[in-house]
């Protein structure tokens, strides 16, 4: 029988539940109410020949580099942040060399990384998820070859600051430091205006959350010149597909669409943080889309409100799996209306099962 590569066993599975969605989707922190009319109205002007051609990312790449406002050359379009997560992997690793996380974190990292061959070193985050900082550097070393870390972090939503993500850049200077800010929007502070200073520090950023178009697949990587020619020998020429590159820069040109749809979310967020501890419900602020709330003290509680709030039409997720998240269940915010449906099922369910009273204030 056919065998795969050693490390391939060992690669976690990672089953999203995707099936089944109908309802009020606050469970993958996409944008809920959908991209922006041109976005749309530009999908519906692609002819048989725009899809005859293969892609050519260059001209989309450039018009991204200027709206980010740095040089084309350090910026390579992917297939979504997992692309890139994947393309650090790819030029960096080899097999039997460490990388590291900050744990609870974003769950395609650890596959991978696994899946590079790479000895993945988890740092638990404190227990009220700040950002654990002094282990992260105690555990730089020479054999640290990669380190990728959330800011925002899903699914804690919590942020590391500025000065510990330089100097951990700065430390471990054999390791490529992916930044990942899948939520710049929703937070707007980047180490993007470091990336040409740094010769190993990496910033992603994406289409799939804010700009509604998680289901075209575009993100965006960002480097040292020097460093983005060896990511592009390893990268597909044709690796962001026509539809999303034609796309990309009428989600750019409507800033308004996005500014107006964070607002609501940020407004949103607030009001459900103001439930929560009016509810005496533990919750860790949050500097994303979503909110990471303590609904129990046990697995069988989170998803017992899980399922409680689908029946009401709303879908939710579940995180008691992750490290320290026993009993939490992550809950992404929407439009003013949404927020609205989301907090009348909120409180019919805290009515229906009284969970929070045991658990431990974050
Ligand atoms: C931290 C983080 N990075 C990346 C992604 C995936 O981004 P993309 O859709 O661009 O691959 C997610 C999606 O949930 C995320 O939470």
């Amino acid at each position: 029988m056919l065998s795969p590569r050693a490390v391939v066993k060992s690669v976690p599975r990672y089953h999203p539940p995707l099936a089944d969605r109908d309802g009020l989707r606050l469970d993958f922190n996409e944008n809920t109410v959908g991209c922006s009319p041109r976005v749309l109205a530009q999908l519906q002007k692609l002819t048989a020949d725009d899809l005859t051609r293969y892609p050519e990312r260059e001209a989309i790449e450039a018009r991204v580099a200027e709206f980010l406002e740095i040089d084309c050359a350090q910026l390579l379009l992917t297939n979504g942040v997992d692309e890139a997560i994947h393309l650090l992997c790819q030029t960096y690793l080899d097999p039997g060399d460490e990388a590291l996380i900050v744990v609870p974190t974003y769950s395609m990292y650890r596959i991978y990384l696994s899946a590079a061959g790479a000895n993945v070193i988890s740092v638990a985050a404190a227990e009220n998820f700040d950002f654990p900082v002094s282990a992260v550097l105690n555990h730089v070393s020479p054999r640290i070859r990669l380190i990728a870390i959330a800011n925002p972090n899903n699914p804690s939503g919590t942020v590391a600051r500025r000065e510990d993500l330089l100097q951990i850049a700065k430390s471990a200077s054999d390791a490529a430091v992916l930044i990942d800010e899948a939520y710049f929007e929703f937070h707007k502070e980047t180490l993007l205006d470091q990336c040409h200073k740094s010769g190993n520090l990496f910033v992603a950023r994406t289409f799939s959350k804010a700009y509604g178009l998680a289901g075209l697949r575009v993100g965006a990587l960002a480097g040292h010149n020097d460093q983005m020619r060896l990511i592009r020998r390893v990268c597909s020429p044709y690796n962001v597909n026509a539809a999303a590159l034609a796309c990309v820069p009428e989600a750019l040109a409507d800033a308004e669409y996005v500014r107006e749809y964070v607002n609501e979310v940020l407004e949103g967020r607030t009001r459900l943080e103001q439930v929560l501890a009016e509810c005496g419900i533990p919750f860790w602020p949050s500097q994303a889309n979503f909110i990471l709330a303590r609904i129990g003290s046990t697995d069988q509680d989170s998803s017992a409100f899980v399922e409680e709030m689908r029946k009401r039409g709303i879908l939710v997720r579940d995180r008691s799996s992750d490290p320290g998240c026993l009993g939490c269940v992550r809950i992404t915010l929407g439009s003013r209306e949404q927020t609205d449906r989301l907090l009348l099922a909120l409180g019919e369910v805290l009515q229906h099962l009284p969970l929070a009273q045991g658990a431990a204030r974050p």
